[in-house]
């Protein structure tokens, strides 16, 4: 498996599993099917609502022996309402004891929208706290002491614009090792792929595929197709490799990690044969011009009236 090497010194397995979306149910069988055909990265949540099954399948692949825990890279996330220093810790021993794990790997702000404690999802403009009200250098730092305490090993963020970077930047002591944020031929990130390899920050291409299995609540009427592209899917005719694998091969050339979220054991291997998939310039160049800026994760639900978030908040002016 490619790796990639994250500030620190570390290597991380390039193309993990992403668990989002993953029903219960469903999640340890394709975990535990992910495991046996050789992932050793696992992209996790809180607010999945899976992380329990992970957990058990994480559990049952180490204790018999299938995979070391050494060899495992399990990310999770530090969901919005335990964004104040003494929520951190907490959050983070949750989803150790859901997952099973002594440590993470990798921990990270899941989003930069604060929520008030105990809230899962706002349904009122009060459940929401402003970006002012809780200091990114608190949550920071008391994500940098779980570092210090052998808790995870690195630290990170997810949907973080440039402007939220430069802010993380000017508090933190531990530097950012990961933003996993949206990417994918309609949305290639090209300035922070160049920003976050000026500061040794490794980007996580999250929806890579376009996630057409989320809640219909999140869909536009007229989203555009990604794995039925025609330039996609004649790359593919003429490399004989699927849609998919074009869609995770181009991201991987791009020097991303990449997070194909499935259940199903054919599209499992289909997703990880494409980590061994090298896509040559001319192909890359080509599916580069289907840059259109298209959010599927646009975050609209963080902004509906009364919130004290907007778009502009989570992605900058452009
Ligand atoms: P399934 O879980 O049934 O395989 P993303 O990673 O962008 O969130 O996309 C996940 C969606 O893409 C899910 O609906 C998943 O379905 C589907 N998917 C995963 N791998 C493939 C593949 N190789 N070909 C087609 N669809 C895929």
């Amino acid at each position: 498996m490619k790796t990639l090497t994250i500030s620190g010194g570390g290597t991380i397995p390039a193309l993990g599993l992403g668990t989002w979306k993953s029903p219960k149910g469903e999640v340890a069988a394709a975990v535990s099917e992910a495991l046996r055909l050789g992932y050793r990265h696992i992209d996790c949540a809180p607010i999945y609502m899976n992380e329990e099954e992970v957990g058990s399948a994480l559990e049952a692949a180490v204790k018999g022996k299938g995979v070391k825990r050494e060899e495992l890279w399990v990310t999770s996330k530090l969901w919005n309402n335990a964004h104040a220093g003494k929520h951190v810790r907490p959050a983070l021993e949750k989803s150790l004891r859901d997952l099973r794990l002594d440590y993470l790997d990798l921990f990270l702000i899941h989003w930069p929208v604060h929520f008030q404690p105990g809230v899962l999802f706002p349904r009122k403009p009060e459940e929401y706290l402003a970006w002012e009200a809780i200091d990114l250098g608190e949550t920071w730092q008391a994500m940098e002491a779980l570092v210090e305490k052998g808790l995870c090993r690195y630290i990170g963020v997810c949907n973080f614009s440039l402007q939220r970077l430069r802010e993380l930047q000017k508090v933190a002591t531990i530097a950012p090792a990961v933003n996993q944020i949206e990417m994918h031929p309609y949305l290639p990130q090209l300035e922070m792929l160049e920003a976050c390899r000026t500061s040794n920050i490794v980007l996580t291409a999250y929806s890579p595929l376009g996630s057409s299995d989320r809640p219909a609540g999140m869909k536009k009427a007229d989203e555009p197709p990604l794995l039925s592209h025609p330039l996609i899917v004649s790359i593919a005719a003429k490399q004989g490799i699927s849609p998919a694998q074009t869609l995770l091969a181009w991201a991987l050339a791009r020097g991303t990690l990449v997070i194909p979220k499935s259940v199903n054991p054919g599209r499992l291997r289909e997703n990880l044969a494409a980590a061994e998939i090298v896509l040559g310039e001319a192909d890359v160049t080509a599916i580069n011009q289907l840059e259109s800026g298209y959010r599927f994760v646009d975050g609209a639900f963080f902004a509906s009236p009364g919130s004290p978030y907007s778009l502009s908040h989570l992605w900058g002016e452009n």
